[in-house]
């Protein structure tokens, strides 16, 4: 009989590993890459302006504290789960086992967020920053080979109204006839105007010609960009300590107040506004999950993965930490202004730093490090991403195309190169920018459902073999669920009702699709137990190791 809230029994996880074409290639090392890679991109250099000014002052350091506190309670319980578990498919594999499968199904679902929109997200911020670079060295991309429709249309709408309603600064007029002449400059290709993000299209082309050629070939390049991203970072650190004035840092928490713009008051700083800020720089952490995708081609997942899950996360955590010391210790928060003396400051806060203090070269620097950097976040996410349809299809939940592993390459090449298409289809043409934050709500949705699992397998299989034990359960977990759930009801109402409306359509495809094909109804796992049957106590699985 089917029934939505069936685990799927874990003799089925032992037989899908020694059934599994992936290639184990990953060691502890380039684990831990794969999760810095992920981990550090745009978010640090882009958001703490932001997080300074609208939220926690000099306390920005605080917020990082507090950020990097919720994801090591959700990184302890996935450090668990992938001690016990050392499949591909991340949360949604660990879900699947212990709390049924329409659990399982809406996270790997709401995962689609953190990974897939997580991708858009990034190819459209890299394709800003590589636009940053080329101009510093004089080349200018055309505005139409930039731009996605909807943002042209937008923009040239919106200047269009505002030259009419006239009474604008001369400043303001030119702003706005030159979107005008940049969009009246684009070609036509059947009778309409041609926008495209040729960058973001390019950049996700590109590493998908990385990643399909195998895991190993990826780890190196993914190795080499974390080096360059890191020493990037340390120089940051290092050399802007030359620059901080203490003065900055005082009073190191601003009392509480409200910061009204463009007639709408927000509350900023005190207490309130240090934990505002952990979910205004949230999306600085994500990524350390995507290692726990990756179990399926580690050489010993059962202890590398739950080292390099917690071991990037406090690195990162460390150098976030500093960076913010350092960037409120260079300038005073309130420069952080946009509509005060350094309007553009916020966008680029930490190269602007920099800018300000005399050194535009370092600000060079970090752009070229950005730029190079985010290439590594767009590999291990797309990766991540297709693991996870790897396990989903597996499973039936998502078609069959999804889980063809290529023999020579131990990667899923189609699965890969679909995903690929879409990822750059979407980052090129739609504004995807309005709608990162769901981002942010994929992963946190995630991480709380990792603690619920990770509890409640801890109550029903309490013998089970665990290399890696989260302590003091159930307190880590409960404070990881309500940290995670306060910081998704601090994400923007829209981001939140995308969401939702995201979740809602994930449950109709599961009713109409999912359930009806999933191996698990359809008995294709032979018998099927519900957690209390399990035989979970002789659960030991070997790892065949394949190179
Ligand atoms: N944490 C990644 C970034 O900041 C996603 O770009």
């Amino acid at each position: 009989m089917s029934n939505i809230w069936m685990k799927k029994p874990m003799e089925a996880y032992e037989a899908d590993i020694k059934k599994s074409e992936l290639k184990r290639v990953l060691g502890k090392w380039s684990l831990t890459a794969i999760g810095i890679g992920a981990i550090i991109g745009g978010g640090i250099f882009v958001l703490t302006g932001t997080g300074a000014y609208y939220n926690a002052g000099p306390a920005l350091a605080l917020s990082f504290v507090i950020a990097g506190i919720a994801c090591v309670f959700a990184a302890l319980c996935y450090a668990e789960f992938a001690s016990i578990l050392p499949v591909e498919g991340s949360a949604y594999a660990y879900a699947y086992g212990t709390v049924g499968e329409i659990f399982a199904w809406i996270i790997g679902w709401g995962l689609i967020l953190e990974y897939a929109m997580g991708s858009m997200t990034v190819a459209v911020s890299w394709s800003g920053y590589f636009a940053k670079m080329l101009k510093m060295v004089g080349l200018h991309l055309p505005y139409w080979m930039t731009t996605d429709p909807g943002t042209a249309n937008k923009a040239f709408g919106e200047a269009s109204r505002q030259i009419a309603a006239g009474n604008l600064s001369l400043e303001k007029l030119q702003t706005f006839q030159e979107t005008i002449s940049n969009f009246n400059a684009a070609p036509e290709l059947f009778n309409m105007k041609l926008f495209l993000n040729l960058p973001a299209l390019c950049i996700v082309l590109f590493v998908i010609s990385i990643l399909i050629r195998g895991t190993k070939g990826a780890a190196k390049a993914n190795n080499f960009i974390v080096v360059l991203k890191v020493s990037a970072i340390i120089f940051v650190i290092i050399a802007g300590i030359f620059f901080i004035n203490v003065d900055n840092w005082m009073p190191f928490i601003p009392a509480a107040t409200t910061i009204t713009e463009n007639g709408v008051s927000h509350p900023a700083y005190g207490i309130s506004g240090v934990v505002a800020g952990a979910s205004a720089i949230f999306f600085a952490y994500v990524g350390f999950d995507a290692v726990s995708t990756q179990a399926g081609e580690a050489i010993n997942p059962k202890k590398d993965v739950p080292f390099a899950i917690i071991t990037s996360l406090i690195v990162c955590t460390v150098l976030y930490i500093l960076v913010s010391l350092v960037l409120t210790g260079m300038m005073h928060y309130t420069d952080f202004n946009p509509l005060g003396k350094y309007p553009d400051a916020i966008k680029a806060p930490v190269a602007y730093a920099f800018d300000i203090a005399g050194q535009a070269w370092a600000g060079y620097i970090i752009t070229i490090a950005a730029t190079i950097g985010l290439i590594s976040v767009l590999m291990v996410m797309i990766m991540g991403q297709s693991r996870i349809f790897l396990g989903m299809s597996k499973d039936g939940l998502i078609p069959k195309t999804f889980s063809k592993v290529n023999p020579t390459t131990g990667v899923p090449k189609k699965n890969l190169m679909i995903l690929g298409a879409i990822i750059a289809v979407v980052a090129s043409l739609t504004p995807i920018n309005e709608l990162a934050h769901m981002t942010s709500f994929g992963t946190l949705f995630a991480f709380t459902m990792v603690c619920v699992a990770v509890w409640v397998l801890r109550v029903k299989q309490p013998k089970l073999e665990r290399s890696f034990k989260v302590p003091a359960l159930p307190v880590i977990a409960c404070l990881g669920i309500v940290i995670n759930i306060y910081l998704i009801f601090n994400l923007s109402k829209e981001a939140q009702m995308y969401s939702i409306a995201w979740l809602i359509l994930g449950f109709i495809i599961y009713f109409v699709y999912s359930k009806r094909n999933s191996k698990l109804q359809n008995g294709g796992y032979g018998e099927t137990f519900t957690a209390e049957q399990q035989p979970l106590e002789e659960f030991d699985i070997d790892i065949d190791n394949k190179k």
